[in-house]
């Protein structure tokens, strides 16, 4: 599947954004359609500071393409912001994937980076937990990214490794969705000429998984393409140039989901925004974003850092918003 509808088979309000009030959003007629119902409450590219909870119940249903986000990781940044106990992660989350779920529309997907901790000498299971309340509430989980932080710092701890990796948690409101495979398409590398150059005869036709499956492979199909379709272990370093925000995640990150779950101009949210990072992605990537943050400080860094790439893409002869 190239791009269109998947069916998921392997075939405070900040000084410059306007505040969203009821009386706002019940002259939009339901005629127009969802994102231009966005621009016209003047909240389509905006990042708006507030408790997400409150800010999505004022967002239109089924508007949305793509929700990407990183929410606060259980209590680990106490004393930076708001941090939620493991035990109250699952109820504290669940309102608001009940928000999500009624902004994002069906064909819309939801990337959810989180990361369990670990308490007491073993990790906690609020993200397992998590996950399965959320097939509850009628997400389907799609599927389970890797993203391995290639640059991870070193440490030691007596009982396990270091940390090098990230859930990237896939969620869909049914089995067909909007997926442009193509879009996040890798170079063949060096596979291309060693298991390409020699193929036994079983490469040459179609090969069904011996584990019956129903799956099969033929892998002279890919003999002068010069690209392949990625795994799901997303190999890309942590960010380490933001020094403003303590749980940045790289831009390649958002950028990669956005890529492969919407098309240009699209609407992508995050509702925790942080320093902005996933708006930058979109601005890079020509969507319009809704960035929601609780914290004053985090909101001004997004909009400044938001601002300075759409002077960088102007400034370089791209147009901007
Ligand atoms: C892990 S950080 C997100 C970092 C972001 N991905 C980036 O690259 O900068 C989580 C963010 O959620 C914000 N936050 C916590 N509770 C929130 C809430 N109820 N509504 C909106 N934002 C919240 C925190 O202030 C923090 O900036």
């Amino acid at each position: 599947m190239t791009s269109g509808l998947n069916a998921n088979m392997e075939e405070p309000v900040s000084p410059n954004v306007p505040e969203i009030t009821q009386d706002l959003f019940q002259t939009m007629t339901t005629a127009v359609a969802p994102a231009q119902r966005h621009l016209e409450s003047g909240i389509l590219d905006r990042v708006i500071q507030g408790d997400c909870l409150a800010v999505l119940g004022k967002l239109p249903a089924s508007s949305v393409d793509l929700i990407v986000t990183s929410p606060p990781y259980a209590d680990n940044r106490k004393g930076v912001y708001n941090g939620i106990a493991p035990d109250r992660y699952v109820e504290w989350f669940l309102p608001i994937a009940g928000q999500l779920q009624r902004v994002l529309k069906p064909t819309g997907s939801f990337v959810l980076n989180i990361k369990e901790r670990a308490v007491n000498g073993e990790r906690h299971p609020y993200v397992l937990q998590l996950t399965l309340r959320l097939r509850e509430q009628g997400w389907l989980w799609i599927e389970e990214y890797i993203w391995h932080k290639k640059n991870c710092y070193p440490g030691r701890w007596p009982n396990r490794f270091r940390d090098a990796w990230e859930r990237c948690l896939h969620f869909s409101r049914q089995k067909r969705f909007r997926m442009y495979q193509d879009a996040v398409m890798v170079p063949m590398g060096n596979w291309k000429v060693s298991r390409l150059r020699n193929l036994s005869e079983t490469d040459k036709v179609r090969d069904n998984s011996q584990a019956l499956s129903g799956f099969g492979k033929r892998v002279a199909n890919w003999v002068g393409r010069e690209r392949a379709y990625p795994t799901n272990v997303l190999h890309m370093a942590t960010e380490c140039g933001n020094k403003n925000h303590s749980a940045t995640f790289p831009v390649a990150l958002p950028d990669w989901f956005i890529r492969l779950f919407t098309k240009p101009g699209d609407v992508v949210l995050d509702p925790f925004m942080g320093s902005g990072t996933s708006a930058v992605a979109c601005v890079r990537a020509r969507r319009h974003f809704i960035g929601v943050e609780i914290s004053a400080t985090y909101c001004q860094q997004a909009k400044e850092r938001i601002r300075a790439e759409q002077r960088t893409l102007r400034d370089n002869g791209h147009g901007g918003r």
